[in-house]
Formats: structure tokens, sequence, C-alpha cells
């Protein structure tokens, strides 16, 4: 069973065996999490991610699903990119936001990665409040971590820190 463990700060100046990327369908990158990993990661990830769409995904990577790249230049062996749902208020878009986890999770074990880190995905940009983003992450993480030895969820601001404390406890 793996150990979940909450730091605040920059997902991008973590050591890990693999990062994951709050990433759109293009993997052609965005803001938040996604610019703050191409900056700091550098022009290896972008290559491989276009490679990615040229051979696997020519229509761009789902909604809730996960695909590895290099980690570039980030203190990592790869970036796991994965693309979130946008928040909606009148469909209920969960298993979206789960899957993403739980997909993330699924290609860090195939990798033979034991520590992943992870963003709150979908609660920038995409707008997901951050409580049931915390939530959703906390209890997919739960039953899907035995493929790994240590899940860290980097929070940017102490706003994400506390819902995500609150979800643990
Ligand atoms: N380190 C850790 N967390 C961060 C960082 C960072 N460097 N930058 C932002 N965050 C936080 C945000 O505060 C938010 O809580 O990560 C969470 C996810 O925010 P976004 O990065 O905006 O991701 P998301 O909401 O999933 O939207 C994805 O945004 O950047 C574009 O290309 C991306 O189109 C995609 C969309």
């Amino acid at each position: 069973m793996a150990t979940i463990r909450l730091v605040q700060g920059d997902i991008t100046s973590e050591s890990a065996d693999a990062i994951v990327n709050a990433a759109n369908s293009s993997l052609l990158g965005g803001g938040g999490v996604d610019g703050a990993i191409h900056r700091r990661g550098g022009p290896a990830i972008l290559a491989e991610c276009r490679r990615l769409r040229e051979t696997d995904y020519p229509a761009g990577l789902p909604t809730g699903q996960a695909v590895a790249s290099t980690a570039g230049d980030l203190n990592a062996r790869w970036v796991i990119h994965t693309v979130g749902p946008v928040w909606s208020q009148s469909e209920d878009r969960s298993a979206l936001l789960a899957s993403c986890y739980r997909e993330s999770l699924r290609v860090a074990g195939e990798l033979g990665a034991s520590t992943v880190v992870f963003p709150a995905i979908s609660t920038g940009v995409y707008g997901w409040p951050m409580d049931d983003g915390a939530r959703i992450a906390i209890e997919t993480v739960r039953s899907f971590a035995h493929v790994v030895e240590e899940v860290r969820f980097v929070l940017f601001d102490a706003h994400g820190y506390r819902a995500f404390e609150t979800a643990l406890s």
C-alpha cells in the first residue's frame, strides 16, 4: 500500500520517478502545471509529445487518459501527461477526473515507477472546485495506489494544501 504525502510548492521542484502533468488534449503545452513542466523540463518533453501526436494520438489525448514521456531536465525519469475534465455545473464528470488519477497510476506501475507526484488535476484553469477535486484524488489514489510505493500531491497554495489535508483525514 503506498504512502500518501502532501507538499505545498511547485511541482517542477520535486524529485520523483514520475511527475504527472495536468495537460490538455493537444499535449503541446499550455499554462499552469503544463506551462511550468515544459518550461522547466525543456524542449525534449515537447519533442516527444509531438511524436506521440504523430503516432499514437493523432486526434490528441482523450480526457481521462494518461501517457508517459521523458521528463527532460526535471528531477524525474518520466512525465505522465493526463487530461482532466473541465468542470461542468450541469454534467457530473467525476468519473473522468478519477480516471486521470487511476490511469496515471496504471502507467506509472507499468513503467516501474515507485514514487509518483500529482498536481491537483482540473482545479486550476479547468475550474474544478478544490474540495471536490481533492476528495476524488484521495479516494481514487487510495484504491489504486498499490502499484507504487509513494504518492505525493504537490499543492501550489495553502488553499489546495488544506483541501487535501481535509480529504486525507
Ligand atoms: N506546481 C504545482 N501546482 C500548480 C503549479 C505548479 N507549478 N501551477 C499551477 N498549479 C496548480 C493550480 O493552482 C491548480 O490547483 O495545479 C492545479 C491545476 O491547475 P492547472 O495547471 O490550471 O491545470 P488544470 O486545471 O487541469 O487545467 C489544465 O490548463 O495549463 C493549461 O494546458 C493546460 O489546458 C490545460 C489546462
